[in-house]
């Protein structure tokens, strides 16, 4: 049985996080909301624990976990060594959507770094996440709380579609705001790497941190240094297409009988009857902060073939198109 408290998530006192603190401390598996998705957390130093998390999601061993910490301090009993652009990224962004990879440790587990030579770290900026990380007084090993390869999940409803019966706890403070997960960069690189683009862009880290960060390769094909970018990731069990010619596409699916959803803008023609239509922000970063919310939705429908209108290029829109390429792949 998965129970489900509710937390005021801005305010989150009581009896809701010290029990969640609680199943976290003898060794439990609590989601909880971050400001970018939901995550499944389990006490980062007790390797059984983490191992629940990876036999929960059906996660590869091989995949390593972000750590999630609550105080600065935390980083110099983590890593080995903290680079001078880590240092600069975290001041500047911490707490916030932004995960550092730096050589770790002897006390990161190696469950935690599927035995890697690095430890990913972050500080979330979500009231709940902040305060239930210091009431179990140990960092958290948070993975994003859906299966393994399934859409991260940015309601406490979407993580029950995924994990209901197989974690312990819940925590519900609604929607995450900012609905894709964070910027995972590689600091043990010079320049650092972008292993995964997120709600923090290449331009922010150098207008805000006066770090100039290059981004990775995410071929198929080619090793990756962040597992996790594998690149069939993030992706809904209905066909994706991502196309230019929605209403095409649409209208030729129709045809052949398959029941479509359609994320398409506001400035598009309106599909007819029988196509679950969905209408999706011109904003990059309100479309960003819907996106998974539309794929559970369309996913939850049934339907057999997801069509997505091509949003535009531009850096804006970097850490979106990159989900979108994920979740389109086959
Ligand atoms: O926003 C987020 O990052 C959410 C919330 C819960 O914090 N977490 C999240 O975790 O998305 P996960 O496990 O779904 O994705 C973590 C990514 C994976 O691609 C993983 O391979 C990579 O970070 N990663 C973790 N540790 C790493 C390491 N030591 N070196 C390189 N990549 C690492
Ligand atoms: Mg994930």
């Amino acid at each position: 049985m998965t129970r489900v408290l509710e937390v005021d998530p801005v305010a989150p006192l009581g009896a809701a996080l010290s029990e969640a603190a609680e199943v976290l401390r003898r060794g439990g598996l609590v989601a909880f909301p971050t400001e970018t998705v939901y995550g499944l957390g389990a006490n980062a130093l007790s390797p059984e624990a983490v191992r629940a998390v990876f036999e929960a999601k059906g996660r590869p061993a091989a995949n390593p976990i972000i750590v999630h910490i609550a105080d600065r301090s935390d980083v110099a009993h983590l890593t080995s060594r903290w680079p001078d652009a880590a240092e600069r990224i975290a001041q500047a962004f911490w707490p916030g959507p932004v995960t550092l990879v730096a050589p770790r440790s002897a006390l990161a587990p190696d469950v935690v770094t599927a035995g890697g030579e690095t430890v990913a770290l972050r500080m979330p900026a979500h009231p709940v996440a902040a305060a239930l990380i210091g009431a179990a007084g140990v960092p958290i090993a948070a993975p994003s709380a859906n299966r393994s390869a399934g859409i991260s999940p940015t309601t406490a409803a979407h993580v029950l579609s995924h994990l209901a019966g197989r974690i312990d706890l819940v925590l519900d403070g609604g929607a995450c705001a900012a609905g894709i997960e964070s910027t995972v960069i590689d600091t043990t690189t010079d320049p650092p790497t972008i292993l995964r683009p997120g709600p923090v862009s290449a331009e922010d880290l150098w207008s805000e941190a006066g770090v100039r960060a290059v981004a990775g390769s995410t071929a198929p094909g080619e090793p990756h240094r962040s597992p996790g970018a594998m690149a069939r990731h993030y992706a809904p069990n209905a066909l994706t297409v991502v196309t230019e010619a929605s209403e095409d596409r649409v209208h030729d699916e129709t045809l052949q009988g398959r029941s479509v959803a359609w994320l398409r803008f506001a400035r598009e023609a309106e599909p007819g009857p029988g196509v679950l239509s969905l209408t999706m922000p011109d904003d990059a970063n309100a479309y960003a902060a819907v996106l998974y919310a539309r794929l559970h939705q369309a996913e939850a429908a049934g339907v057999e073939v997801i069509v997505i209108s091509q949003p535009p290029s531009g850096s804006h829109w970097t850490a979106v198109l990159d989900r979108l390429s994920r979740a389109s792949r086959a």
